[in-house]
């Protein structure tokens, strides 16, 4: 097994230094970097959620090892969402700034955080959680992240390994609290739609900033060899009624060392 499928463990809950990373990081190509930055501007505040209803649940978890993946899957997004935060200072720093994005998405997950119950916010996590495994799935498998040189490339290496790592915890707790099918699906197609949406206006917005071609952009996301719209696809088999994550991962690339 290559580096990129078996991470050191010393890149466990690593801290990663972001400054002299270019602004095409990856393989020189701004588009395909700008994928991976666009992703990064929205992930704390949603793995901020997602840990939130976690931990308001923890005193109803009957089972010790439900408990204790939880815990871990905790410490895991914690650590996920500090390194992205670092990442995202980067960004600002090369004159990426979205203000009215990050405050209305911030009020949007207040409101959720609020007034949505628990189950239905782990509902939304086990849908984000499912397209974070696939995407990270198709990164690992078709070597996107290349020779992981630059720290920022160990880091998304280090990101995705956890998320497949911790892929099944959420849909186990749904179940153990009593979620349903319905609920999950709509909270699956309301997370892939958001996704899609933000998501594309946040990486225009990147383009805006560069001059680049919107063109060349649409390509490289929309195109036959989109990583992106390959794993959107791939997401489909999460709608059926017996999905599990477990079901999803290639067992080559979960294999990771564990402290
Ligand atoms: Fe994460
Ligand atoms: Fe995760």
């Amino acid at each position: 097994m290559d580096n990129q499928t078996q991470p050191d463990v010393s890149l466990r809950n690593s801290q990663f230094n972001f400054s002299n990373t270019p602004k095409n990081w990856l393989n020189n190509n701004l588009y395909i970097s700008h994928m991976f930055d666009t992703s990064s501007i929205a992930i704390p505040y949603i793995e901020g959620l997602v840990n939130f209803s976690v931990k308001n649940v923890l005193d109803k978890i009957q089972d010790k090892q439900l408990y204790a993946a939880c815990l871990k899957f905790i410490e895991q997004e914690t650590s996920h969402a500090r390194e992205h935060i670092k990442c995202n200072n980067r960004l600002n720093e090369h004159g990426y700034r979205f203000p009215s994005f990050i405050s209305n998405f911030k009020k949007k997950l207040n409101y959720i955080r609020t007034k949505w119950s628990t189950l239905s916010i782990i509902a939304v996590g086990v849908g984000f959680e499912c397209f974070t495994t696939i995407i990270s799935n198709s990164v690992l498998e078709e070597k996107i992240l290349a020779q992981p040189e630059m720290e920022i490339q160990q880091f998304w290496q280090w990101h995705m390994h956890e998320e497949i790592e911790h892929r099944s915890v959420l849909m186990d707790l749904y179940l153990h609290l009593g979620g349903g099918y319905l609920r999950r699906v709509v909270m699956l197609a309301l997370v892939l739609g958001c996704y899609c949406y933000y998501g594309i206006k946040i990486y225009f917005g990147f383009l805006r900033v560069d001059k680049a071609s919107f063109f060349a952009g649409l390509k490289c996301i929309c195109g036959i060899k989109s990583f992106f719209l390959k794993s959107l696809f791939k997401t489909l088999p999460c709608f059926r009624y017996s999905y599990h994550p477990n079901q999803l991962s290639n067992p080559q690339l979960f294999r990771v060392n564990t402290k």
